[in-house]
């Protein structure tokens, strides 16, 4: 979707068209707090780009491993960063990661990868690589961006920030259910106490648990406030 933003009449005889960067809400918390289920129907809701950054993380685990790139190496991985044939891009209104032209999907959740990708997102030459393409999604278009630090770190004067999350208990149930049994306790602690941009709530971000609220209270919730703070047309 294109922002270009009001008109501005200047003089008798010439319009200056004011580009407005397009809106970027931020919706950031833990591993399994359902996050992403919530991001990707906030974006439909909106019609805006939905931005899935934790595949972008994954894609680089995945990769590393695959060429045998220890995890916690970050000599080797810097100097792998500008090289490695991924393309984070999308398909209709959803980002993709590519590998060598193919999407990447089933991979960015394989075991070793759910072991490794904390590592690597701890590693502040991967933010800094992978924090570039995050804020390029949002040059031309709206998105909505789930992570860890969106709201504190990508974009952090954005109006629109949502922190959801949910007891220990119920995101370990949410994860069971999906059929997946990675630690997220142990990977939560370190997303939590890594240096680089941990997770952490944005002081301004609204804070939902959803606990025990369905999905689409929890999109309700957000989608109302979104639309509470954008300003009126005139
Ligand atoms: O959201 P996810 O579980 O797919 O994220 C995978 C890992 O990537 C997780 O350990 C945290 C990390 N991550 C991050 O550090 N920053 C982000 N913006 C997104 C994910």
């Amino acid at each position: 979707m294109q922002h270009p933003g009001p008109a501005l009449t200047c003089g008798a005889t010439r319009t200056i068209l004011v580009r407005m960067k397009p809106p970027a809400i931020a919706i950031d918390g833990p591993a399994a707090s359902g996050k992403s289920t919530v991001a990707r129907r906030v974006a439909e809701e909106l019609g805006y780009t939905f931005i899935n950054t934790g595949a972008m993380y994954r894609a680089i685990a995945w990769h590393l491993a695959r060429r045998g790139v220890a995890a916690t190496d970050r000599e080797k991985i810097c100097a792998q960063l500008g090289h490695m044939p991924l393309q984070f891009g999308k398909e209709g209104t959803v980002s993709t990661v590519l590998c060598e032209g193919k999407r990447l999907s089933a991979e960015l959740t394989e075991p070793e990868v759910n072991e490794s990708v904390s590592s690597v997102a701890a590693i502040p030459e991967v933010r800094a690589f992978l924090l570039q393409k995050q804020r390029e999604y949002n040059e031309r278009e709206a998105v909505v961006m789930e992570g860890r630090d969106i709201g504190t770190v990508v974009f952090p004067d954005t109006p629109f920030k949502y922190f959801v999350t949910a007891s220990e208990e119920v995101r370990a149930a949410r994860r069971a259910a999906q059929g997946l049994t990675d630690s997220i306790s142990e990977r939560d602690k370190n997303d939590r106490e890594r240096a680089c941009s941990p997770l952490t709530q944005a002081a301004d971000a609204r804070v939902i648990d959803t606990s025990d609220m369905t999905i689409e209270q929890v999109v309700t919730e957000i989608v109302t406030d979104i639309r509470n703070k954008m300003p009126t047309k005139s």
